[in-house]
């Protein structure tokens, strides 16, 4: 998303923007996943990082967005979890330790930045560990509805494989999400480092497929 959102305006105007749930595709991947240590990087007001703690994940969320940040917090007392939630920029920010699964989930920024946070984030990983990005696609702008509309800030295909060169990639794909707005084109990188055990729980596409009213 471009530089100018005043993204402490919007969640100030609408703390339900993203609703409840976490994210269709971050369910699909990560329900069947062993907990451990994650990092939600954009983290919003939380959904998806409330969604890891619920599931015994220990939780470092950050956004930059200190409104959103308030929100979540609130979120996670809701639910009766701990997230390390931070006020942070992920141009900037790194974790403590290493990490067995990092998610970014709709951050949207120019190509070389959204990249480069992708390719850092990766470093941050423990052998075996999982990085998702999940995003609007530029295709989702002829093809989709919703989303930024600068294709500046919309990752396609060969924009992520550049930013997983070097590591091992599970999946790499378009996503169609219904809304009630008509499809939206999505995009998801998943990767993993070379040196850990074959992953499992690697879910077939069907898997994918949102859930059923
Ligand atoms: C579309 S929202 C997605 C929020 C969350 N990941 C979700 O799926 O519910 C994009 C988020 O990126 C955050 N963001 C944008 N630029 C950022 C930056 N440089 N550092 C940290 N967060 C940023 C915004 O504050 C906003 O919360």
């Amino acid at each position: 998303m471009a530089k100018d959102i005043d993204w402490d305006a919007r969640y100030a105007a609408d703390p339900a923007l993203w609703g409840e749930q976490p994210n269709q595709f971050v369910r699909a991947r990560v329900a069947d996943a062993e907990p451990g240590r994650a990092v939600d990087l954009a983290c919003g007001n939380g959904r998806n990082a409330v969604w890891l703690a619920r599931r015994g994940w220990h939780v470092e969320a950050v956004d930059i967005s200190s409104v959103a940040i308030e929100q979540a917090q609130q979120r996670s007392e809701r639910a009766g979890v701990h997230v390390d939630w931070e006020v942070g920029d992920v141009l900037a920010w790194t974790p403590a330790e290493p990490l067995d699964l990092v998610l970014i989930v709709y951050l949207h920024m120019e190509m070389p930045e959204l990249t480069g946070v992708i390719a850092r984030a990766a470093t941050w990983l423990r052998p075996g560990g999982r990085l998702l990005y999940v995003g609007h696609s530029r295709t989702n702008l002829t093809r989709g509805v919703g989303g930024p509309s600068n294709p500046e800030v919309l990752a396609e295909i060969a924009d992520l494989a550049g930013a997983a060169e070097g590591l091992r990639v599970l999946a790499l794909q378009h996503l169609l999400r219904e809304t009630e707005a008509g499809t939206a084109v999505d995009i998801l990188l998943e990767v993993t480092t070379w040196d850990g055990p074959e992953p499992t729980g690697n879910p077939d596409p069907g898997h994918l497929k949102p859930p059923a009213p």
